[in-house]
């Protein structure tokens, strides 16, 4: 069925991303380098060069690669947007044939099917936050909770206590704010939660029986996994902690944000819930997590793309969020419409690193907005969104902050 989205001021029939304050992202490289065979070159925040792949087709092309390899790039010194390398053994490191070991060995628990098994958990988990929200005298969405579920969801995910949840948010939230001018606090930061995850893969004692870090334990005695040792399921651990939880946090500040900015778009989803995917699946296809919303490649043998052949050896960053907007795919591509067919975004990559937590991304944004909408129709912006604070990080940018008016009844 096709839906429009009715509009209810003068300013066009659509919201656009460049009209809301703060929320488009700007060009994740320092610069345009000038380049002579039709491809865009760009300078790397680490000062390499790269070229750049913003079409749509191109992105896809060099994502469906796997040759391409990550493994170079994650080095001392490698062409990177972050001001620091991540541990070799997390699983969007990882080069096949090792990759497509690990990724078997991890990821059938994250399938579509297990994780709408999910939901009851993430309901249980958003009301608890939703009535100690209702408690606050300033009511913060980000802080009671997006910053909260999601973290907590990953703990009982893991088979460990949700006290954990706080901790495991802001010391990922250190790291993947990634600032150049802190590296200090994100290595800080790293060891502090990389060391809690490796203890918890080697000890016995802090997680219960039927979790994942039992399950791998478990799964890594069996025939065919002789290859992954105790530091690819740190590795692997360490991803679900870090992506499972700021990452969820992440898009639904930017999804609420978003539509409460522009009430438009909250209106229409209080008077059809039916459209909360859609809401989710255009603010994802419109805004990265971060600045960038990919890692870059090297070549190990060369890409065809429509402006020719690149050779080995070249690095190659797949710019995800201009693919995203690509006109020929997603026509007036700078408008939020809910009423344009799903699932041909590309912000959760594609081809053999697609994203992990996909279907648990998924089902958490659509579950927790539901209930928000349900719960509070008249749910407002606490004043004016361009003075909504944000947190301006290389690897995670989205409102610090939400603070609102619930508007259900007089209180907050
Ligand atoms: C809305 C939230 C999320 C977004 C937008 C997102 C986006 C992405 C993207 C773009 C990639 C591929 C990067 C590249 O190819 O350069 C990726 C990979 C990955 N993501 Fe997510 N992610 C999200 C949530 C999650 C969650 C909930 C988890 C938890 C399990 C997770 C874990 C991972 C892992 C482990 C990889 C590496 C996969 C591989 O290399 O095979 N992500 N994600």
């Amino acid at each position: 069925m096709t839906r429009t989205l009715t509009p209810t001021t003068t300013a066009g029939p659509h919201p656009r991303v460049t009209d809301i304050p703060h929320l488009d992202t700007p060009a994740p490289y320092v610069r345009e380098v000038p380049s002579t065979d039709g491809h865009l070159r760009v300078e790397l925040p680490s000062g390499h060069t790269a070229v750049c792949l913003t079409s749509y087709e191109d992105a896809k092309s060099l994502l469906l690669d796997r040759t391409a390899s990550r493994e170079s790039c994650n080095v001392d010194g490698g062409p990177s947007f972050m001001p620091t390398n991540w541990a070799p053994e997390v699983l969007i490191n990882l080069d096949a044939p090792v990759h497509g070991v690990v990724r078997e060995f991890v990821s059938h628990e994250f399938s579509a099917r297990a994780m709408r098994d999910l939901e009851p958990t993430i309901l249980e988990l958003t009301g608890q936050a939703l009535d100690d929200l209702e408690r606050s005298d300033d009511p913060d969405l980000v802080r009671d909770v997006f910053r909260l579920v999601p973290a907590q969801v990953v703990c009982r995910l893991l088979g460990i206590s949700t006290d954990h949840a706080r901790t495991m948010n802001e010391l990922g939230r250190r790291i993947q704010l990634a600032r150049r001018d802190e590296v200090d606090l994100i290595v800080e930061a790293w060891q502090e939660l990389y060391g809690w995850v490796q203890r918890l893969v080697a000890e016995d004692t802090d997680h219960d029986d039927s979790g994942l870090l039992a399950v791998y334990k478990r799964r890594a005695t069996e025939p065919g996994f002789e290859a992954v040792d105790s530091t690819l399921i740190d590795g692997t651990v360490m991803g679900i902690v870090l992506g499972g939880d700021n990452n969820v946090a992440t898009m639904l500040s930017k999804t609420l944000y978003a539509a409460l900015a522009d009430r438009r778009l909250y209106e229409a989803v209080v008077a059809d819930p039916g459209l909360i995917p859609d809401l989710v699946e255009e603010i994802l296809r419109l805004m990265p997590l971060g600045t960038p919303g990919s890692f870059p490649r090297e070549l190990t043998r060369p890409l065809t793309t429509s402006s020719g052949v690149l050779p080995t050896g070249e690095i190659v960053y797949p710019h995800i969020n201009a693919a995203n907007r690509d006109p020929s795919v997603f026509p007036e591509p700078l408008e939020i419409r809910l009423d344009r067919p799903r699932g041909r975004h590309l912000q959760y990559g594609y081809g053999m690193h697609r994203c992990m937590g996909s279907a648990l991304a998924q089902i958490e944004l659509t579950t927790v907005i539901g209930a928000v909408v349900a719960r509070y129709p008249h749910l407002a912006l606490r004043g004016a969104p361009a003075n909504v604070p944000w947190d301006f990080g290389t690897g995670l940018r989205r409102p610090a902050a939400l603070p609102v008016t619930l508007g259900n009844g007089g209180e907050a």
